[in-house]
């Protein structure tokens, strides 16, 4: 056997150790492994596919990032091509030859690692034919058919951490400091380290916010005697009646507009209606960066070898989804049908809700 393994969109602490388990345990069944480098472009682009040997992955389990890179502009169905004498990009639809390319290789199955974008195109090049094995990866955890997906509790700590310093300089100041955290349309990241980091306001997609509440939660908290506030935006969190906001620097070919700049007009109307002093901070691509915790780890580790195993029994189509304790294959038609959100009725939304949170409604 011969398989194959690629990482697209946005990177997440653990792809590492995804790779790694995949060539392990495949090597130990005999198996040949490829990893094709930048999404498809390895297979667009020959020299873009690196032989993965137990040797080459050593030690790369602690690292963040990925060995193979990644990206958010390669769907092969609407492929960005330079045109070279005008520099203008041109989409193509390359899924032919990324096929082509992929039998010419002798590959009997590709593990495609990747969030909710990713799973949809293996969705689209399996009934091309392509023979997939999903692996969910994200920090947004965003994904319906996995308990889990690795990235994110190492994001959640990375922005938790964060949250904790601000409280140091906002409570010196007596200010007010509204930090921006990723996650999509999901406010997972947002309420997970907005609780642990003890933030007086969280600001979600799920729940449309009123600025003057988020004002006046803070006026109160003030007069209360706590000088200082922190206020958690994740990125794509909206005030009631409007869109979230979106940045302007996405290149063409991107799967997903850009969120941001929540926190900036947050920061600037909670100044201009209280007169506190209040800044505000987009936490960005550090939530990305640095080495697993050992929860992704273990998930992304299990996420590998049970990949593999799945290969072995011939299955194909499907995505490997954390079910604890069990690791189980869920079609990648059932995967990809909408996003995973914070549940409104759910007990960590209540536990803010009792704590004196503000979530802006
Ligand atoms: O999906 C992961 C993610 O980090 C989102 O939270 C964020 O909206 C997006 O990717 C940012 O993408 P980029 O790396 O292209 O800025």
């Amino acid at each position: 056997m011969r398989i194959a393994i690629n990482t697209g969109g946005g990177d997440a602490p653990g792809l590492n150790a995804a790779i790694y388990a995949v060539t392990l345990a495949a090597h130990r069944r005999g198996w040949e492994v490829l990893g094709i480098h930048s999404g498809y472009a390895g297979l667009l682009d020959a020299s873009r596919i690196t032989v993965l040997t137990p040797e080459r992955v050593a030690g790369i389990v602690a690292h963040g990032g990925t060995i193979l890179g990644t990206t958010n502009r390669g769907d092969p169905f609407h492929y960005p091509v330079v045109d070279p004498s005008s520099g203008q990009t041109q989409f193509e639809d390359l899924s032919d030859r990324v096929l082509a390319n992929f039998r010419k290789l002798g590959l009997d199955a590709l593990v495609a690692v990747g969030g909710d974008g990713s799973m949809q195109l293996a969705h689209r090049l399996s009934l091309k034919g392509l023979p997939v094995i999903g692996v969910p990866k994200t920090i947004d955890n965003d994904l319906s058919a996995t308990m889990a997906t690795f990235g994110f509790d190492t994001a959640v700590s990375t922005a938790t951490e964060a949250i904790d310093k601000l409280h140091s300089t906002a409570s010196a100041h007596e200010r007010v400091l509204v930090v921006e955290v990723m996650g999509r349309n999901a406010g997972w990241i947002a309420l997970h380290s907005g609780l642990s980091g003890s933030a007086d306001v969280i600001l979600l997609p799920e729940i449309p916010f009123d600025i003057e509440r988020v004002c006046q939660h803070l006026t109160e908290s003030e007069g209360r005697g706590k000088r200082y506030g922190i206020v958690v935006a994740a990125e794509g969190a909206l005030r009631r009646g409007e869109t979230p906001h979106t940045r302007q620097e996405a290149l063409p070919g991107r799967l997903e507009p850009l969120l941001g700049g929540i926190a900036e007009w947050v920061a600037a109307e909670i100044t201009r209606r209280t007169g506190k002093e209040t800044r505000s901070l987009v936490l960005g691509h550090l939530q990305r960066g640095g080495s697993p915790t050992a929860f992704d780890r273990l998930v992304a580790l299990r996420f590998g070898a049970a990949a593999v195993r799945l290969v072995a029994e011939g299955r194909r189509d499907v995505m490997v989804a954390f079910h604890p304790p069990e690791m189980l294959a869920v079609p990648l038609a059932d995967a990809v049908v909408g996003i995973k959100r914070v549940p409104l009725d759910g007990d960590t939304l209540l536990t803010c809700r009792e704590l004196g949170i503000s979530l802006g409604d």
